[in-house]
């Protein structure tokens, strides 16, 4: 806590507001009692400049391109971690022991397979359907079965609910995978690590044993790293908006996950792909650059740009890296890695890209690893919901375990019609 004051000067006169300061960051200006004092409120529709909570989960330096989960920087956990020890770490603030990972690791395996009717509701789905409808429909579904793991105000609760949803996002994204292919539904392998056990579940077939190649299971190991939590995103965001009315957990998921399906946000790794295969040769990489910069054109280079980040997103570093090594090793020449690439250093040459601090986020490259993997491009996003549920139910449960948490009810600056009365419909005009 600071003695720093922001004053403001107002009609009505001169106001004080603390400012907050956290460990790493920008400060704040606390303007909980704005309204209360001037009757006025603050204007910041996408929340460019508001600071919606107090987290300790992940810190983003946009202009340095720095990515800390817990204080780590992402590329130290890629390179050396595993998804289920950063979900302990996201959960718990701390690394865990190996003891506390071998324990979480058993207790997140205990729940990867779903209840039994839950396949019913594929049915119900055009084989045709996106996954990420999919995933939409059966992640809130997931309430209906789990009763004993809703009440919010039980911490042993909220845990159980929150090994459940990371548990379950892989079982639930390879069944609509397999369900859009007319293949049967895998059983969750607990051997397997939870990357691995998510490749068998998606390309594995009943008829016969699959094997776990350890070069694509270190790869989508990264990129279930790389896409865990990303402090305060749309889908985050609306998770906590979410649980702040007191919403069930898996609801609450189910309402990320539909956030998460936008182009502008998560989807935007399977619209980068399709942008790329659309762009097809290094030849007509300047046409789609000057639609990019045209005011008149809403075409946008997908996977590039980056509300927080204004230099290299550090994951996509990682992910560029790791598309590299993923198709030498595999022995795959993909001509949309030499579009990705010549994109790239063509747009981080142009002065468009160069003033506006455009760079390729994360979903630039992962289109072309999961490609390369063998996942068609309306798995991308689903993927990415089942990295990012780690997230989700992290901050979820540091919101609900906050003190201070309301529920979330921003206001607004009202531009329609002032009072008029009702009009009877023989006597308009
Ligand atoms: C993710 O928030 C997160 O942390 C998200 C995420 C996570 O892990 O949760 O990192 C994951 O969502 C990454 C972003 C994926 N989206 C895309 O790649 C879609 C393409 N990018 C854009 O739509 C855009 O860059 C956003 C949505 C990502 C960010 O948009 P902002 O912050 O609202 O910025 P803006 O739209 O105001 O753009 C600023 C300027 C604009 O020009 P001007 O109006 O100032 O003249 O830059 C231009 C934009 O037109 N611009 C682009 C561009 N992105 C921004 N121009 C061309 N191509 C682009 N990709």
């Amino acid at each position: 806590m600071t003695d720093k004051k922001a004053s403001m000067s107002l009609p009505g006169g001169n106001f004080d507001y603390p400012v907050l300061e956290g460990t790493v960051g920008p400060e704040v200006i606390d303007i909980r009692k704005l309204y209360g004092q001037t009757g006025m409120f603050t204007y910041d529709p996408g929340f460019t400049s508001t600071a919606s909570c107090e987290s300790a989960i992940t810190y983003i330096d946009g202009e340095k391109g720095i990515l800390l989960h817990r204080g780590y920087p992402i590329d130290q956990l890629a390179e050396n971690s595993t998804f289920m020890e950063l979900s302990y770490l996201l959960l718990h603030g701390e690394l865990p022991s190996k003891k506390e990972l071998d324990q979480f690791s058993y207790t997140i395996s205990r729940h990867t397979m779903v209840h039994e009717q839950l396949a019913s509701f594929f049915r119900g789905f055009r084989r045709d359907a996106h996954p990420m409808a999919i995933m939409c429909g059966v992640v809130g579904a997931l309430s209906s079965f789990y009763h004993d793991s809703t009440d919010i105000t039980d911490p042993e609760q909220r845990m159980i609910a929150s090994h459940r949803l990371i548990a379950k996002m892989p079982t639930i994204a390879a069944m609509a995978f397999k369900y859009s292919l007319g293949q049967p539904f895998m059983y969750p392998q607990n051997s397997l690590s939870f990357t691995g056990n998510c490749l068998r579940l998606c390309f594995g077939v009943p008829a016969e044993p699959s094997e776990v190649n350890p070069v694509i299971e270190r790869a989508m190991r990264r990129i279930f790293i790389l896409h865990a939590d990303h402090e305060q995103n749309a889908s985050t965001s609306t998770v906590r908006l979410a649980g702040s009315s007191g919403a069930n957990p898996f609801a609450c998921i189910a309402a990320g996950i539909a956030c998460l399906w936008g182009p502008a946000h998560g989807g935007a790794n399977e619209a980068a792909l399709n942008m790329l295969r659309e762009i097809g040769t290094t030849k007509r990489i300047p046409e789609y650059i000057a639609r990019a910069k045209d005011k008149e054109d809403p075409f946008r280079l997908m996977g590039f740009g980056h509300r927080v980040y204004k230099n290299f997103d550090p994951r996509a570093k990682v992910m560029k890296a790791t598309a590299d090594e993923v198709l030498k090793e595999l022995n795959i020449s993909d001509p949309v890695l030499d579009v990705a690439k010549e994109l790239e250093q063509i747009a981080l040459h142009d002065d468009y890209f160069i003033e506006k601090k455009l760079y390729p986020n994360v979903d630039f490259y992962s289109g072309v690893i999961l490609n390369a993997i063998g996942f068609p491009t309306d798995m991308f996003t689903a993927l990415f919901a089942v990295a990012r549920t780690v997230g989700w139910v992290a901050q979820w449960n540091e919101m609900i375990a906050d003190p201070d948490q309301k529920i979330g009810r921003p206001r607004q600056l009202y531009v329609g019609a002032t009072q008029r009365d009702y009009v009877p419909v023989d006597k308009r005009g």
